[in-house]
């Protein structure tokens, strides 16, 4: 993902809901408890967890739902997400959620939290295979 985006005192709120949504997981498999919050371009924001399933390629992202939570309630349009993956350095979306996230923001600002702290990247889904 591209860089260049500094982090800033207005991503906190969305920071602190994805934390909080990661205690919500399920995750009885991996133990990775990932929390995702959605920023909207209305304002609103949409939460996800993951959620596995014991077939585990039915598992799905807390990204990725927080994205259909969103479509859900008619929001479409999109600022910036916030994903807390709990460990030290944060871990960043999988292909299949890139893709996902691509088809409605192409280009997003990314926020990666992690135990010790967060990074913001701005996504250019162009070069993740969006269209
Ligand atoms: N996971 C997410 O929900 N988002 C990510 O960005 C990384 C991976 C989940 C999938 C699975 O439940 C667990 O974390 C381990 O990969």
């Amino acid at each position: 993902m591209g860089g260049g985006v500094t982090m800033h005192p207005s991503h906190e709120p969305l920071i602190a809901q994805a934390k909080e949504v990661a205690a919500r997981a399920y995750a009885p498999a991996s133990g990775f408890a990932v929390g995702a919050a959605l920023l909207a371009r209305d304002g609103r924001v949409f939460l996800g967890c993951n959620v596995e399933n014991s077939s585990y390629g039915l598992t799905s992202c807390a990204e990725r739902n927080a994205l259909c939570h969103a479509v859900a309630e008619g929001a479409r349009e999109f600022e910036a997400i916030a994903i807390y993956t709990p460990r030290e350095k944060p871990g960043s979306p999988c292909g299949a959620c890139r893709q996902v996230l691509a088809e409605f923001a192409m280009d997003l600002r990314v926020i990666l939290v992690g135990s010790g702290g967060a990074v913001v990247r701005r996504n250019k889904f162009e070069e993740c295979g969006g269209t």
